[in-house]
């Protein structure tokens, strides 16, 4: 179960086959599928907490969003809500669509791998995108008040880990030289 974060090329290999199924047991699934139920009912609402706990936690990621925010007439930058929000349901809405194909999460893993490498373009390392777990993790425990239970957390966080891998490993494609398709030459 999981994904390294080693950086050596036959790690690459190992983690582009992992599936979903390598995460999650069925029971798991079912879990995350019943809970997005919930979730899902105020995307923007829990994509609003969820950017501004990630914020407060991590707040020099604030920089990476530039094009979030307006200068003010003194000269500092605040986020324009707007634009975030519009940013917020983005991301809630890959969420979404990861729920949606867990029956085949090779597709969903393909799509992953792009974010990832479309990531790199906006200076995000590898190292940084597991440190958003406690941002999602707190915006689910808030929408979901009760019925985030322990084995909710966990099925989550195992959903999370995929998310990551294949990001990671999309990542670490896009650092490679000539690597078209995937395949360093
Ligand atoms: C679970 C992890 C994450 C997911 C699912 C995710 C998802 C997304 C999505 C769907 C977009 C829209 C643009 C696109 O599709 O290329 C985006 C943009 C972006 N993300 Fe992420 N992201 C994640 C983690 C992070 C982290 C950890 C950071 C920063 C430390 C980050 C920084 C950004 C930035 C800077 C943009 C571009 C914003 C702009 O339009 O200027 N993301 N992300």
């Amino acid at each position: 179960m999981g994904c390294q974060t080693s950086k050596s090329g036959q790690q690459d290999e190992l983690d582009a086959d992992k599936e979903l199924g390598d995460f999650l047991t069925p029971e798991e699934v079912e879990l995350v599928r019943n809970t997005w139920e919930i979730v899902k009912q105020d995307i923007p609402g829990t994509g609003i907490y969820m950017f501004t706990r990630l914020f407060e936690l991590q707040s020099d990621f604030k920089k990476m969003f530039k094009r979030m925010m307006t200068q003010t007439e003194t000269g500092e930058y605040d986020f324009d809500w707007n634009k975030l929000g519009n940013h917020a349901n983005i991301v809630m809405n890959a969420l979404d669509n990861a729920v949606d194909g867990m029956g085949d999460s090779s597709y969903l893993s393909k799509g992953l791998t792009e974010l990832g490498e479309r990531h790199k373009m906006y200076s995000v390392k590898p190292e940084m995108v597991p440190l958003m777990w406690p941002a999602v993790r707190d915006a689910l425990k808030q929408a979901l008040s009760e019925d985030f239970t322990v084995e909710t957390e966990l099925a989550w966080k195992h959903v999370f880990d995929y998310i990551v891998c294949k990001m990671t490993s999309g990542m670490r494609r896009a650092d490679k030289p000539h690597s078209a398709n995937g395949v360093a030459s």
